[in-house]
């Protein structure tokens, strides 16, 4: 890492991280009239929005499929190559499924030292085999904004398959990441971060959801999504109208990271948010939440944590082992999963 000190990668994005995906509402436009061909074997597709492809095998085998990149969100090279390869296989493991096999995409602009390059490629291999899986390929083109992410291919069993789609009347909310990313990452744009929230930071997107889900496969668990992007409410409205429930959330258990709390009531936000707050905010009712409570609640997560719709039954057994691990960041019961009687999707209080 030491030659690359004084890289500053994310000059080179226009726009960071899951901060840069298409919107939901647009996506959905684009993606709109397309033909789509049917096969019984494909147990979850494009169009369910779910976090990535299933597709059956044979009765106890399923493959998960996932493509995730990103421009730079961090300036240091293996930093964005782990934290982009983090965010890519996080969707295998909201699937509740297992990592096998990975393929790199890569930008790279034509005058990138090589040192660069291999420092964003060790970064996400570091990542894979941290997952028990292995890379096998990929592909490269020269563009002038870096770019770099995993196809991720997984395994899972058919039937133990969790998608946006299960959650049920009763079920509890989950949620296993700290919230504020997004702010943070526009905190550093604008040289607002301090160097120690900078790291903490660049720790948080590395952390692998796998202690996470290797935790939640053991109990009752009806649902599940990670939370990137779209932001926390935005993923929230896909469950909830995947699943056709209505869902309540604690705002007051929800793990904000201080210092974006402070950023966000100063209004330095990143353009995501507003992007997300658009797309959900018809479905929302904001309750008593402040302004900059809600803003964090649309700010986009890079390679966030696992949302999870648990049994009432196992939930307070599930959230108890979750606190134990020291590799899962936070463990927080945020809200129930309830009856849709029409009205807003998602209720704040
Ligand atoms: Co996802
Ligand atoms: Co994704
Ligand atoms: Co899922």
């Amino acid at each position: 890492m030491k030659k690359t000190d004084s890289v500053k990668l994310t000059k080179l994005a226009e726009c960071a991280g899951c901060g840069a995906k298409v919107g939901a509402g647009e996506l959905a436009k684009l993606l709109g009239d397309l033909p789509v061909r049917r096969d019984e074997n494909l147990l979850v597709g494009f169009d369910k929005s779910d976090d990535a492809a299933v597709y059956k095998v044979s009765g106890d085998l399923a493959i998960v499929q996932t493509l995730d990149f990103f421009p730079p969100i961090v300036d240091d090279p293996y930093a964005f190559g782990a934290i982009a390869a983090a965010n890519a296989l996080s969707d295998i493991y909201a699937m509740g499924g297992e990592p096998k096999t990975a393929l790199n995409i890569m930008a790279v602009p034509e005058d990138m030292p090589k040192e660069h390059v291999h420092a964003i490629l060790e970064g996400g291999y570091a990542k894979v085999a941290e997952a028990g899986a292995v890379i096998c390929g990929g592909h490269s083109i020269y563009d002038r904004e870096p770019k770099y992410g995993l196809s991720v291919t997984g395994f899972v069993h058919p039937d133990r398959i969790l998608t946006n789609a299960g959650a049920r009347p009763g079920d509890v909310l989950i949620y296993t990441k700290r919230v504020g990313i997004g702010v943070l990452t526009a905190g550093w744009k604008a040289e607002m971060l301090s160097e120690e929230s900078k790291k903490s930071m660049q720790e948080q997107m590395m952390l692998l959801n796998k202690a996470a889900r290797d935790i939640m496969i053991r109990f009752r668990v009806h649902a599940c999504t990670d939370v990137t992007g779209f932001g926390m409410l935005g993923h929230l409205l896909e469950m909830a109208e995947g699943s056709g429930t209505r869902i309540s959330i604690e705002t007051g258990q929800i793990d904000f990271i201080p210092e974006a709390a402070e950023l966000a009531k100063m209004g330095v936000l990143p353009a995501g948010m507003y992007r997300n707050r658009h797309f959900a905010e018809e479905e929302v009712d904001p309750g008593d939440a402040p302004v900059w409570m809600q803003d964090l609640l649309y700010d986009p997560q890079t390679s966030g944590g696992l949302m999870m719709a648990a049994d009432p039954g196992d939930a307070d057994a599930l959230l108890s082992e979750l606190l134990k691990d020291p590799q899962v960041q936070s463990a927080q019961r945020i809200g129930t999963v309830e009856e849709y009687t029409g009205g807003k999707r998602i209720r704040l209080y």
